[in-house]
């Protein structure tokens, strides 16, 4: 079977990080290319990551382009209380050298959309859905062209970590997020509901660390750096791995389940802007539009992880 095209739309973040790594070592997935957007921290900073992710697997051939800098009607919300402030604290890394692309990332989004057959190129967004909503407005020819959206973000039984009732992908856009899951394209969500499941613990932490290569190295400091909030907000045993579960999904999509239900995004409540109503339980009549995952096998989902990042 041939490799997935797929444009990966992040805002790295550790979690991001180990997803793009994962991407980058596996053959199911094609990586046409990477799209910032400002998130976790600002643009500069996502597009930087971004290139030094690519830089540590060996990937330099991958392009990396900067989007859209702040929400689409709103004030950005950064999150440098759990990734730091460079978004990739932990280990020092150098600067990347590589070249940031001189076209914006909604335009290669669009162009790219355009350019290839309909029905062949999947995006993963892992960070606010500025960009993508942005392309959707801009050129809705290309939304029947989208093979899947795949996505992280929202949560149901999990609630908020931004705030009580928002996980901070949606939080942070909720009018882009209310773009992209009424645009009519198949989509696939990632909530707090899986990522909270996948918890990196010392073992899994251990794993990466005992591969003795640079990019294992790195997960493992990264995961170190960022847990030390969610356990401590928690009590878990370890910090979830948000985002790499777009990734695993696409390549292995056994490890998950959930449910074919409508998903509806909360933007004007004055306590629940960003929230996911999610119709777990087909109540409200509404027409389905987002498959919901709500469980993974946290042990498969890590074999599959520790052996992919083990061959970079
Ligand atoms: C999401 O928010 C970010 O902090 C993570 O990178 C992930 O995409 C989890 O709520
Ligand atoms: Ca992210």
């Amino acid at each position: 079977m041939s490799a997935r095209k797929i444009i990966i739309d992040t805002d790295p973040g550790q979690d991001d990080a180990v997803a793009i790594l994962l991407a980058l070592a596996s053959p199911e997935v094609e990586v046409l290319g990477i799209t910032a957007v400002a998130g976790n921290v600002p643009l500069p900073l996502t597009a930087r990551n971004a290139r030094i992710v690519c830089e540590l697997a060996g990937r330099r051939d991958i392009r990396v382009f900067a989007g859209c800098d702040a929400p689409m009607s709103r004030g950005l919300v950064t999150a440098e209380h759990v990734h730091g402030k460079t978004g990739l604290d932990g280990p020092q890394l150098p600067d990347p050298t590589m070249p940031l692309q001189d076209t914006h990332a909604v335009d290669f989004i669009i162009d790219t959309l355009r350019a290839e057959a309909p029905g062949t190129i999947t995006l993963c967004p892992i960070g606010p859905l500025t960009n993508i909503a942005t392309a959707f407005r801009r050129a809705p020819d290309i939304v029947e062209r989208v093979q899947e959206i795949v996505l992280m973000g929202g949560a149901y039984f999990e609630v908020g970590n931004i705030t009580p009732a928002a996980e901070f992908n949606i939080y942070v856009d909720p009018e882009a997020a209310e773009i992209v899951f009424g645009a009519g394209a198949p989509i696939t969500v990632m909530s707090l509901d899986v990522t909270h499941k996948v918890l990196v613990t010392g073992p899994r932490t251990e794993a990466f660390r005992a591969m003795g290569t640079e990019p294992g190295r790195m997960v493992a400091e990264w995961t170190d750096f960022f847990e030390r909030f969610d356990k401590e907000k928690y009590g878990s045993d370890g910090a979830p791995l948000h985002d790499p579960c777009v990734i695993a999904w696409l390549i292995e999509p056994t490890l998950f389940s959930g449910r074919q239900i409508n998903v509806e995004i909360e933007t004007k409540g004055t306590f629940t802007q960003g929230m996911t109503v999610a119709d777990w339980w087909g109540v409200s009549g509404r027409a389905p539009n987002a498959f919901f995952a709500g469980d993974v096998d946290a042990d498969g989902f890590f074999r599959l992880l520790t052996e992919r990042i083990a061959r970079l």
